[in-house]
């Protein structure tokens, strides 16, 4: 188990929060597992909140269904609140790791207050840099094995793709500029991957 006794980050919680950053099918998920094995942070993956609540036919899921099975970004307002009310109710944890989001420079924006609230901040942003064939590939292949909604169409994965382009990059320029990005490689083996990513998240303890 990690230890974070003793040590100081730049939040008042003495935690460890993590953004993974990156195009679909990019490795968020498959890295951030392994992360939260590891270090023992709390993976929360807003696509699989979203796509619990679709599956258990809630408010928000009836609401998030229409976006999710076309690929499309729900409204910022949504997203927040939701991310909010999920580290809320997850006070005794060693930190989070952040999968899906902040997707828009609204989300970002509104994220950093919200953490000044919480007395939390983020440490650390790394992008799993993976090239749009490789990622479309990857996606149809686990259409396959998962059958995900929005895997299930090549058209509803170049959505996704031009979405991430077009409203989620701006975010990295923003991270960036707060010195806190960090960019790996997302093509190889999964576990030469997360060796660099325990490289990067190592030196943060
Ligand atoms: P979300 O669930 O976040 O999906 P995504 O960003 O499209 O990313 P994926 O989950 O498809 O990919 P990943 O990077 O996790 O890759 P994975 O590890 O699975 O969002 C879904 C939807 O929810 C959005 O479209 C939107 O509608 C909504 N949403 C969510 N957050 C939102 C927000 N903040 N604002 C608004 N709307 C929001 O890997 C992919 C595949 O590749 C797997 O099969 C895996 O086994 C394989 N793989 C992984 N690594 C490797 C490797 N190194 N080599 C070979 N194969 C690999
Ligand atoms: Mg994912």
């Amino acid at each position: 188990m990690a230890e974070f006794k003793n040590l100081t980050y730049n939040n008042s919680k003495n935690m460890l929060n993590l953004i993974l950053f990156g195009a679909p099918g990019a490795g968020k998920g498959t890295q951030a597992k392994k992360i939260s094995e590891k270090f023992h942070l709390l993976h929360l993956s807003t696509g699989d909140i979203l796509r619990k609540a679709v599956a258990n036919k809630t408010e928000l899921g009836i609401i998030a269904k229409e976006y999710l099975d076309r690929g499309n970004l729900l409204p910022d307002d949504i997203m927040i609140k939701m991310v909010e009310n999920t580290i809320k109710k997850n006070t005794d944890v060693q930190g989070f790791i952040f999968d899906g989001f902040p997707r828009t420079i609204a989300q970002a924006e509104a994220f950093d207050k919200m953490l000044v609230t919480l007395n939390m901040a983020i440490n650390c942003v790394i992008h799993l840099r993976v090239e749009k064939d490789i990622l479309v590939d990857r996606l149809l292949k686990r259409a396959e094995i998962e059958g995900r909604s929005d895997d299930a169409d090549k058209s509803i994965i170049e959505n996704r793709i031009t979405l991430y382009k077009q409203k989620t990059k701006p975010v990295k320029e923003y991270y960036s500029k707060l010195e806190k990005l960090t960019v790996i490689d997302g093509l190889g083996e999964i576990d030469d991957i997360f060796e660099q990513v325990d490289a990067v998240l190592s030196e943060k303890l």
